[in-house]
This record gives structure tokens, C-alpha cells and sequence, in this order.
């Protein structure tokens, strides 16, 4: 009896990795969102998850991806599939990009250096943050792969011009200039925790840090948590803006540091400083997507900042269809907002983008199991994008076309 149960029963091995152990039971973007919750302090999980107001663009992006099917086509050899694409003219191992996020060493203390030489190694894009907890420089050391950088236009126009320097000499290819954040939305759960950026580890953070020693322990023994981009900066130019180093809230900070004027003609301010690639990201219309082609732009990042700008904003996949159809072949087209899955990724392509950007998958990630865990994730992505072209009966991405969607 024992023999025959044995037969049919494998133990698995028991996994001494405690990171390995806990990544094991991690099946989807949830699950990371999980682990990061146990783990992190309540704010600052907060800070990442949450969106806007009500949060309805944030669940919105994320339904109306599952709302749409597939038509899936049957008996066509699925054995030989390639999900490498072409992203700004260059090679990347399948239509997937680190979307920027500020203050990413909140979620784990090697931040952006983790999420940049786990995407170097899985062969896409990083997109690092003005607002990024670690430098140009920094990132630049220990990734050799693709490094983009997004720029928030600063009231000093010198801050932003020294950035984008900064970016030339140490091998950043393309800039994203983010025009949905002409005033910080408002996310409820950070007004209901006084959320002050970097995290204060004051008496009234206290108890909370005695809940998540974890986290307390590691954000202790590391290095300050900074806007490591604006500090470098404001050295270089014996500028007295405020680099981070002191807990402000975000609101008030980026109020006071971000220009509100920002209009057409700072992006050709833009693009006269910078000889590569131009996105815009945070375009939420087919009349600034024509606008853009016509000021030449190189990409479009179709985005509602994940839900925490505009809470009224569409749903993100729901503009990819009429974008693509008024400027798709005259500018690249990203999307990002909800993307949790490859499946989400084919849908995107099938409706015409080039690429799909994921913010919170790869914060969750980090905040489950750092570098490992955005390994997990992207391993994750690109077995899910497998999969459901297998299952589509589609070998590239270019045989991706609207054939394969319900409109
Ligand atoms: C962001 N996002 C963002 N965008 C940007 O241009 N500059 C930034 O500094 C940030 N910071 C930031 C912080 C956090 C915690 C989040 C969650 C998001 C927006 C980001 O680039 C992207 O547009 C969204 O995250 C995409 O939505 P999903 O993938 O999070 O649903
Ligand atoms: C945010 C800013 C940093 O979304 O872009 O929190």
C-alpha cells in the first residue's frame, strides 16, 4: 500500500531558501501584492497600492482588461513561439517595460538597483524615476541593459537641464517627460495616514515599525532614503531645493517643485536638450496622441498614472484601439495602468500597442522578495505572454493583430 501510495505521491524536497520557499506559493500578481502587505508598514503599502479619490480609474484599469476576450484560433503549431518584439528600434525579449515609479527603496531597501539588473537580465527596458530613491549614476553602475528616464519638469528649469546631462554621460537612451501630474492627485489614503515621504520612523511610526520589524530593521541599518536624483543635482548646483533628505509630505513637495505651467512648448524645450527618443507618457486622448505625432514625438505612453491622478480618467485599454487607429505607424504606442498578467499584455498588442508598461507588479514584487521576487515576476510575465499565444494559436508578436479580440 505504502509502495503504490509513494508511486503516485512525490514530496517535494523541502526548500531551505526562505525566499525561494515563499516565492514558490506565489501564482500571480496578488499573491506578490500579499506578501508585500504582510511585510511592509501600512503606509507605505498604502502609498504604493491606492489611487486616486474613489479608486475607481484604479479598479477600472484592471476590470476592463479582464472584460475583454480573446478569440482564441485552434491548429496552427504552436511548438516554435517568439515572444521577442522591436521597443524604440532596438531588440527587447518580449513587449514589456519597468514603468517609472518614485521611491521604489520604500518597498525594499536595493530599490531601483534590484528592478534594473533583474529587467537588464530579462532583456527590457528600466525606466528609472525624477523621483527614484537611487541615482542616474547608481543605476547606471550596475545595469548594462536598457535604462530609460522619466523627467517631472521642475519650477527650476536648471534641476531638470542637469538631469537630463546627467543622463547623457552615463547611457540613458530614452526620456519620458510625465504630463498627467500637473498637481498631485488626491490619494485618500495618504491623507487619512499624514503619509510623509521618505517614511518617518517617528513615536507615531512607532508601532507600526514594531509590527514590521522586518522592514524596520532593514530600513534602519541601509542608507537614507532620498530623492537620490534631485540630491545629486542640487549639489551640482549649489541649489538650496529640498532634496528628500527631510520627511515632507508629497503633496506639499511636489506642489511646491513641480511647474504647473508645463505646456506644448516645454516639451520642444525638451526635445531641443535631448537627441534621443522622446515618450510622453501619461496621454489620455486620441487628440493629444495627434498632437504629439505632430510635434514629433517618438512614443506615446498611453497612462492614467495607475489611477492616482485623475480618478475619472478611462480605462487605459479602452484607448488603445482608437489611439492606434488615428496615429498608430507614425509614433510607438505604450499603455500602462492594470496590466497583471501576459494575457493582459497579448490584449494590448492585439488592439494595437507596442509594448505594455506594469508599475505595481514590480513594486509588489520587490516588496514580497526583492531582486528575486521581480525575477519571479518578470518570469511570470513572460510565461503568461507564452501561454496565452500557444493558446491563441499566434508564434510572434507581429501575427498579434485585432483578429485575435472582441471588440
Ligand atoms: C507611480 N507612477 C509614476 N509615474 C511617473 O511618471 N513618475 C513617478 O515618479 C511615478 N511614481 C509612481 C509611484 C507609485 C508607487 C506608483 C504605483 C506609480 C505611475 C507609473 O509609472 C505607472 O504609470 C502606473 O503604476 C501604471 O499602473 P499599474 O501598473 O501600477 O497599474
Ligand atoms: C506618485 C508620484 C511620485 O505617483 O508620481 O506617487
Amino acid at each position: 500500500m505504502l509502495e503504490s501510495l509513494r508511486s503516485v505521491v512525490s514530496l517535494k524536497p523541502i526548500e531551505r531558501d526562505r525566499t525561494t520557499r515563499r516565492l514558490s506559493k506565489a501564482a500571480n500578481i496578488d499573491d506578490y501584492r500579499a506578501m508585500a502587505k504582510r511585510r511592509l508598514p501600512a503606509g507605505v503599502f498604502d502609498y504604493i497600492d491606492g489611487g486616486a479619490e474613489d479608486e475607481s480609474a484604479l479598479s477600472r484599469n484592471v476590470s476592463r482588461f479582464g472584460d475583454r476576450t480573446l478569440i482564441p484560433r485552434v491548429l496552427r503549431d504552436v511548438s516554435n513561439i517568439e515572444t521577442s518584439t522591436s521597443i524604440l528600434g532596438a531588440s527587447a525579449s518580449m513587449p514589456l517595460i519597468i514603468a517609472p515609479t518614485g521611491f521604489p527603496r520604500i518597498a525594499h531597501p536595493d530599490g531601483e538597483l534590484a528592478t534594473a539588473r533583474s529587467a537588464a537580465r530579462h532583456d527590457i527596458p528600466f525606466s528609472l524615476s525624477t523621483m527614484g530613491t537611487r541615482s542616474i549614476e547608481e543605476v547606471a553602475d550596475v545595469c548594462d541593459g536598457r535604462k530609460w528616464f522619466q523627467v517631472y519638469v521642475w519650477r527650476d528649469r536648471e534641476l531638470t537641464k542637469d538631469m537630463l546631462a546627467r543622463c547623457k554621460e552615463n547611457g540613458f537612451e530614452a526620456l519620458y517627460i510625465t504630463v498627467d501630474t500637473a498637481v498631485l492627485g488626491r490619494r485618500e489614503r495618504d491623507v487619512r495616514r499624514g503619509m510623509a515621504l521618505p517614511p518617518k520612523l517617528g513615536l507615531d511610526t512607532f508601532i507600526e515599525g514594531a509590527m514590521r520589524p522586518g522592514w524596520t530593521m532593514e530600513f534602519l541599518r541601509n542608507d537614507p532614503i532620498v530623492f537620490s536624483n534631485v540630491a545629486v543635482s542640487t549639489k551640482r548646483l549649489g541649489d538650496n531645493t529640498e532634496d528628500g533628505s527631510s520627511a515632507v509630505s508629497l503633496a506639499e513637495y511636489i506642489n511646491s517643485q513641480f511647474d504647473p505651467r508645463l505646456s506644448w512648448d516645454d516639451v520642444e524645450w525638451i526635445r531641443s536638450q535631448w537627441d534621443g527618443p522622446v515618450i510622453l507618457k501619461g496621454i489620455q486622448s486620441v487628440a493629444d496622441a495627434k498632437i504629439a505625432v505632430e510635434h514629433g514625438l517618438d512614443a506615446v505612453a498611453l497612462s492614467n498614472h495607475g489611477g492616482r491622478q485623475l480618478d475619472s480618467s478611462p480605462a487605459i485599454i479602452d484607448l488603445v484601439a482608437p489611439v492606434a487607429d488615428a496615429v498608430g505607424g507614425q509614433i510607438e504606442i505604450y499603455c500602462d495602468g492594470g496590466v497583471r498578467r501576459g494575457s493582459d499584455v497579448v490584449k494590448a498588442v492585439a488592439l494595437g500597442a507596442d509594448a505594455c508598461m506594469i508599475g505595481r507588479p514590480h513594486l509588489y514584487a520587490l516588496g514580497a522578495a526583492g531582486e528575486a521576487g521581480v525575477d519571479h515576476m518578470l518570469d511570470f510575465f513572460q510565461a503568461g505572454i507564452e501561454q496565452t499565444m500557444a493558446l491563441t494559436g499566434v508564434n510572434s508578436i507581429a501575427d498579434i493583430d485585432r483578429d485575435l479580440i472582441t471588440e
